[in-house]
């Protein structure tokens, strides 16, 4: 296990086997402040937060992401190569493109299409399906019918693109059925699979894409606590 690297500057502070992953660092910061207890912060490069707790006796870390496939590529190889980390939990917001799914719903992706080239630098005779990891998506769906959430286990794109010019885009996905538009997971996945480790993507939807619908902030919060939920839980 390394020191550190360019990105990740622990300095003697402990990264947990289990991740979660938000985008966003301050949510990091907030998830390490609300949810887990006997917190350390391992990270501070770039702002780019990092802590260690525990939840109901289990250590977990928390750290952001950033936004988009390149920014989580960099943090998720490095702590699973570097750091020693088994698995890591992306918890975020998507945009929602199904009738069926509405604003609040969890979304559990099974799988992450994508727009972007990521995977081509595996050079490979034909087309990768990035997958989330088993036994995860099974807790996670269990867990979270547990706690009563409305939950929908399928199909995500990550999009290089939130801003797309091609006015089609949004239309020809819906159509293969994807459930939601977020900007991580695929590479997420790959490189979990690359490094034989585990990885998923939970997320609450924060806005209807084809219906034009979004949440503010304060409405979100019960849905988040309840993606939260589903995460801690489902650590090890
Ligand atoms: N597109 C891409 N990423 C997102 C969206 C979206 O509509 N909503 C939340 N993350």
């Amino acid at each position: 296990m390394t020191q550190g690297t360019a990105h990740i500057q622990p300095n003697g502070k402990k990264i947990a086997k289990t991740v979660l992953m938000p985008g966003d660092p301050l949510r990091a910061k907030y998830i390490a402040e609300n949810f887990l207890e006997n917190v350390e912060q391992f990270n501070e490069v770039r702002n780019m937060f990092g802590y260690t707790g525990t939840y109901k006796g289990k250590e977990v870390s928390v750290m952001g992401s950033g936004m988009g496939i390149p920014s989580i590529g960099i943090y998720s190889y490095e702590l699973y190569n570097f750091f020693d980390v088994d698995t890591i939990i992306r918890i975020g917001s998507c945009g929602a493109l199904q009738d069926n799914v509405n604003l609040y719903d969890i979304i559990i992706a099974q799988g992450a299409s994508t727009n972007s080239d990521y995977v081509d630098q595996y050079n490979l005779p034909g087309h990768f399906a990035p997958l989330a990891d088993f036994d995860l998506v099974a807790k996670a769906k269990a867990q979270a019918d547990n706690l009563g959430a409305v939950t929908h286990v399928g199909n995500i794109l990550s999009s290089d693109t939130f801003y797309n010019a091609d006015e089609t885009f949004n239309a020809r996905w819906q159509r293969m059925g994807i459930l939601g538009i977020e900007m991580e997971s695929a590479a997420l996945y790959l490189n979990a699979t690359h490094a034989n480790k585990k990885a998923l993507g939970i997320f609450t939807v924060s806005d209807h894409i084809l219906r034009n619908e979004a949440t503010t902030p304060e409405e979100r919060q019960n849905s988040f606590t309840q993606m939260m939920e589903v995460a801690l839980e489902i650590a090890d």
